[in-house]
């Protein structure tokens, strides 16, 4: 139990969770793809905490996906199974993915080359386990994964599929590209895009002889507007949405009242000389995320559309009206100022703890797990 009873009264900067409309995300995304008949594989990096973790399966413990194998490490150590480190295989990590395939019955790895295959193979699994991998397809997002119109994305396939010891467990495409999208029709036409494209790439495998292969897609802009077509998927991967941020307003995934997280700070400086408030918040409590380009700054100040956080150093941010004399009177020193992150999962990384209330009383601390 948190030793502070309301939010009113936390030392800030202090990252604070409404738990109430996070378990509404949580349910709602559930709700929908269990609607559509696929399953969710919720990614845990956005929050990296079991709280969390336990609301997005639905208390399953399983069937989530990682970015660090801290993170797999930490969900393994607390009773998770069925977890995918979705990251393209970092070769000094072999032995730790190794090591966890053979502790979990369900460990599964991705790759995205053939040199990462060679490197699971130089690594047999002990007792006869074989490597689970995914292949990364890349629809265009252009990031990790063999891109598609490469006819080197079907040779890897056939490759993973009669390599020995390694069994090929699905394609993994991930939509990055919804991050561009302004509306619901322009994600939609995202989606729609990359489930075609990674549909079409299974055909390619069933034709080649590759059978009972899954197939996902996700982020949390495609999720949250699914099309109905992703219903033929046999999993999506998002993450961001157990929060929501302004970013995601933008995009259209939600609105800002679906958002569940912010960033409490208090004014610690008047400066009327320079017409700004200086608050407790810094980059090191919000991060840079975003540039600054939102018309109120690096941040939505709740209830004060007048204001903009215009800048900020390691621990200190500048608050000024967007236009006009600020009125200093409504802003003592010590008062509380509420700030909507651009981006949840960079802000959330800023902190050790999250203080988890419920109409602003504080019910629960949750700790993440950090580093790789
Ligand atoms: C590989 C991968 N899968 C899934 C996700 C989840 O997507 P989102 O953050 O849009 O929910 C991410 C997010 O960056 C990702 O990098």
């Amino acid at each position: 139990m948190a030793a502070v009873e309301f939010i009113k009264d936390l030392c800030t900067p202090a990252l604070i969770i409404d738990l109430d409309q996070m378990k509404r995300n949580a349910e709602g995304m559930l709700e929908r793809f269990h609607t559509l008949g696929v399953q969710l594989r919720p990614h845990m990096k956005t929050h990296k905490t079991l709280e969390c973790a336990d609301i997005m399966t639905g208390g399953s413990r399983r069937c989530i996906v990682v970015s660090t194998l801290a993170e797999a490490a930490f969900y393994a150590d607390n009773g998770y199974d069925d977890i995918l480190y979705a990251y393209p295989l970092p070769f000094d990590k072999v032995e730790r993915c190794a090591e966890l395939s053979e502790r979990l019955s369900l460990f599964q790895v991705m790759v995205d080359n053939h040199l990462a295959l060679q490197e699971l193979k130089k690594r047999p699994l002990k007792q006869g386990q074989v490597w689970k991998v995914w292949m990364k397809l890349d629809c265009d997002n252009g990031r990790a994964g063999v891109p598609h119109c490469d006819p080197a994305a079907l040779q890897l396939a056939l490759e993973i599929w009669d390599t020995s010891g390694v069994e090929l467990m699905g394609i993994y495409a991930h939509c990055g590209n919804t991050y561009a999208c302004q509306g619901e029709q322009q994600i939609k036409a995202v989606a729609q895009d990359t489930t075609k494209i990674v549909l079409q790439f299974m055909e390619k495998l069933e034709a080649a002889g590759i059978k009972g292969v899954k197939s996902s897609i996700g982020s949390t802009p495609s999720c949250s507007q699914p099309v109905p077509d992703m219903a033929l998927l046999s999993e999506v991967h998002p993450g961001n949405y157990i929060f929501y941020d302004v970013q995601q307003s933008l995009i259209g995934s939600c609105s800002l009242e679906d958002v569940a997280v912010r960033v409490l700070t208090r004014v610690i400086g008047h400066y009327p000389h320079r017409n700004q408030l200086l608050v407790d918040c810094g980059w090191t409590a919000l991060s840079h995320d975003g540039g600054g380009r939102l018309p109120t700054g690096y941040a939505i100040i709740e209830g004060h559309p007048e204001l903009k956080l215009l800048s900020m150093t390691q621990e200190h941010g500048r608050v000024e009206p967007i236009s006009g004399k600020l009125d200093f009177k409504q802003f003592p020193l010590g008062s509380l100022l509420t700030l909507m992150p651009y981006h949840a999962c960079a802000t959330a990384m800023m902190h050790p703890v999250y203080f988890v209330h419920s109409k602003g009383k504080i019910i629960d601390t949750w700790k993440p797990t950090r580093g790789w």
